[in-house]
């Protein structure tokens, strides 16, 4: 089990580095990963939100997708967009809408290195962009407005100050 690092942390802020060794390390580090999302009851978690500052993410969703994006590229969206109320194990506790394209095409690796393109919609390709905005140091707030930023801010601090962290 990984440690899920909450807002605050540099880490969380820093432009990931690609991936070039898809070795055991890698490996053993994306099984942890899956432990730990599986254990949060969250649909997706990034590199950097286990203090990995690298480009990989893997999602977890209740329709059994299951699966690692490494060196991910998203390379189309739709034109059409769709608000929708996200969350985020690195600020947890607080949720907001979000406006996002509904629909995106990635290409990324997988644990091997060997590539593929995916079409998402839905919550997968919500979970997708919300978890590869993760890899260039950016979080779900920063899409809102400044007001609606501080509100959720707040928010966080409120709730985690009372949970005692
Ligand atoms: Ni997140």
């Amino acid at each position: 089990m990984l440690d899920i690092v909450t807002l605050g942390d540099e880490v969380l802020r820093e432009k990931c580095t690609p991936v070039t060794d898809f070795d055991d390390s890698l490996h053993i580090l994306l099984e942890a990963m899956f432990e730990t999302l599986d254990s949060a009851e969250g649909v997706g978690l990034a590199a950097p939100q286990v203090g990995v500052d690298k480009r990989f993410f893997i999602v977890s969703l209740p329709d059994g997708t299951r699966r690692e994006f490494v060196n991910p590229e998203i390379t189309g969206m739709s034109v059409e967009k769709n608000p929708y109320e996200e969350g985020c194990l690195s600020l947890p506790g607080v949720y907001h809408d979000v406006v996002r394209p509904s629909k995106v095409i990635i290409k990324a690796q997988d644990a091997n290195g060997t590539e593929f393109t995916l079409k998402a919609s839905g919550l997968l390709a919500r979970v997708i962009q919300h978890e590869y905005d993760h890899l260039d140091g950016k979080l779900f707030i920063d899409r809102l407005s400044e007001e609606e930023r501080k509100k959720v801010v707040r928010a966080y601090e409120k709730k985690n100050r009372k949970r005692g962290r």
